[in-house]
């Protein structure tokens, strides 16, 4: 059975505990599609201030939308195209401060202001990204971008 942590408020030590969440759930399955499911979770309900949590999966030169938390999105995203595309093509976390001054940002959700992108890899080949919108402008700091890259690593140990 799942249990909340009680979380400190201090933002470090609370990535860790998330992280150790996020091992403690994984451990002994291998379906990608539980495992994403059950992380797009824990990111949903341990962050504040996000309106859509979830993953999109490569499948020829696309990005296709796998298991997520927030309104439905768009489906299909080639590499290279939006902010997600983009993290692909430059295999490159993408965290972007105000998603209107980015070049070809898809609008899945009209209230996304910022975002962060994280690319998933397997064997040295990226199976996907980790996508996280926020309403407000600027909510990912380089402190969420080291410990959501972190998120990202433990969870490729389990895919
Ligand atoms: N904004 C993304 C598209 C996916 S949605 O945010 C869920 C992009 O520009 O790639």
């Amino acid at each position: 059975m799942f249990q909340q942590l009680d979380y400190s408020g201090e933002k470090t030590k609370d990535y860790e505990l998330l992280i150790k969440q996020l091992d403690a759930l994984s451990t002994g399955e291998s379906n990608q599609t539980a495992l994403l499911a059950n992380a797009s979770s824990l990111l949903n309900q341990f962050l504040d201030e996000v309106n859509w949590v979830g993953f999109y999966l490569t499948e020829n030169e696309e990005l296709v939308l796998g298991p997520f938390q927030g309104l439905p999105a768009c489906i299909r995203i080639p590499f290279g195209k939006g902010v997600c595309g983009t993290a692909v093509s430059k295999n490159k976390t993408q965290r972007i401060a105000d998603v209107h001054q980015f070049p070809g940002h898809i609008a899945c959700d009209g209230a996304s202001k910022s975002e962060i992108v994280i690319p998933i890899s397997r064997n040295k080949e990226i199976i996907g990204v980790l996508d996280i919108d926020s309403p407000i402008y600027d909510r990912f700091d380089a402190i969420d971008q080291d410990n959501l890259e972190k998120f990202v690593a433990q969870l490729e140990k389990h895919l």
